[in-house]
């Protein structure tokens, strides 16, 4: 098979020494790498040593004589698998999340329609500034992936967020991206997330905790594998990732409605929503008024979404339930898997540390039927590139079976 490119962009900060290690270890592991650099960064680091490293010419300026004419800029964008940009400076980001290309750097990563990696590096103040922030969530809205810079002792000699992450971070994240993309190419994947709320009355409702982040980026990393995403979304405060339509709904018989609109023709569905077990057997027209010391609302049970995919799949489809709970998670998760008939189970247990609602990591246990294995603590981005390369599997075994 052939090697994969990835496109390495230097920009002009202290960091861009680290860019030579990363450059080797990609080296190391078989991946060809292509390194673009800022006027600024040549002063940091020589395009040289790069050259060494790659056996190719570093690319700093668009108008440099290329032997077979070809427009290098844009023969450099096709062959790229994954464009990370290592450091970025506060300007580059700012370039790029406004589509700004005058340099070789910016212009290759505007034509490249690849996977897109960004790893600030700055002095703190730069990074907190809020335009800085507001580029970075620019940045994360179209879709590129952000490795967090860390907190540290800076070359500026202050010490506070800033400092580049580390290389073998950087490194583990590019792996990730090349390993999986692709991975869904061709397959439809429907994602339901977030809470519901059930009504009571015109101003009041009832529902959960669910922030809807998980959903979401399970969403995003299904996008980011190649699959066409449908996401079926309660109500949330999330953007919704670049690339990926959305059904927006409000109650759990919405969310029910939406499923059964769309489930039909698609090959994985993971039913990471909180949905309401309960919505009020009747919702008043009118405001419901304060009276006496108590107030009784008789609830009844809401169509269980998840068991009725479990009962109406349709051939080869592959189902994954979430499931939350604060105790015997595992025997509860297990019964769930059979009972709702899925072939995955993704069990959360809210007691853990760094797991649960709001958080952007989460600690998850996944269940199949012979199968039962907890993965690390990680971000809710990563989580979710684990349940879908096992559902990938799932379903291509199913496929072929
Ligand atoms: N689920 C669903 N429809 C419902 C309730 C839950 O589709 N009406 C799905 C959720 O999206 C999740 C899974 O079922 O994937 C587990 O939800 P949970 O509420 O934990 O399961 P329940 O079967 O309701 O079990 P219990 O209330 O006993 O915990």
């Amino acid at each position: 098979t052939m090697k994969k490119t990835v496109v390495l962009g230097v920009s002009g900060g202290i960091a861009a020494f680290k860019a030579a290690q990363l450059t080797s270890n990609l080296i190391k592991k078989g991946y060809d790498v292509e390194v673009i650099m800022t006027q600024n960064a040549t002063e940091f680091i020589t395009p040289l040593t790069f050259e060494s490293l790659t056996k190719h010419n570093v690319m700093v300026s668009t108008f440099e004589k290329v032997a077979d004419r070809s427009v290098k800029h844009i023969s450099i964008a096709h062959r790229a698998d994954i464009f990370v940009l290592v450091p970025a400076t506060a300007n580059v980001i700012a370039k790029i999340v406004h589509g700004l290309a005058d340099d070789m750097l910016t212009t290759t990563f505007l034509a490249a329609d690849c996977p897109k990696v960004i790893c600030p590096a700055m002095n703190t103040g730069m990074y907190e500034n809020p335009v800085t922030q507001k580029n970075l969530e620019a940045a994360k809205a179209l879709g590129y992936e952000l490795v967090e810079p860390e907190v540290g002792y800076l070359a500026c000699g202050d010490t506070g967020k800033g400092k580049l992450a580390d290389i073998t971070h950087i490194e583990e994240c590019i792996c990730r991206i090349l390993e999986t993309t692709g991975l869904l190419r061709g397959k439809r994947v429907l994602v339901t997330a977030g809470p519901t709320r059930e009504a009571l009355d015109p101003v009041r409702f009832i529902s959960n905790h669910s922030s809807g982040k998980m959903g979401y980026e399970i969403a995003r990393a299904a996008r980011d594998m190649g699959a066409d995403v449908t996401l079926i979304s309660g109500p949330v405060q999330l953007n919704v990732p670049h690339g990926v339509r959305v059904v927006q709904v409000v109650s759990a018989q919405d969310m029910f409605e939406a499923v059964q609109q769309e489930y039909a023709d698609c090959d994985i569905i993971i039913k990471a929503a909180a949905v309401g077990d309960y919505r009020a057997q009747k919702t008043e027209e009118n405001k419901i008024k304060k009276q006496g010391e108590f107030l009784e609302i008789t609830f009844v049970k809401n169509p269980d979404i998840l068991a009725w995919l479990g009962e109406h799949r349709v051939s080869n489809q592959i189902i994954c339930g979430f499931a939350m709970e604060t105790e015997h998670l595992l025997e509860h998760a297990a019964e769930k898997l059979n009972r709702k008939n899925c072939d995955m189970i993704v069990a959360n247990n809210l007691h853990e540390q760094g797991a649960g609602f709001q958080g952007d990591t989460n600690v998850v246990t996944l269940l199949q039927k012979n199968h039962t294995e907890t993965l690390d603590l990680m971000s809710k981005y990563e989580v979710g590139v684990e349940i879908l390369t096992r559902l990938a599997a799932l379903s291509k075994e199913r496929g072929e079976a």
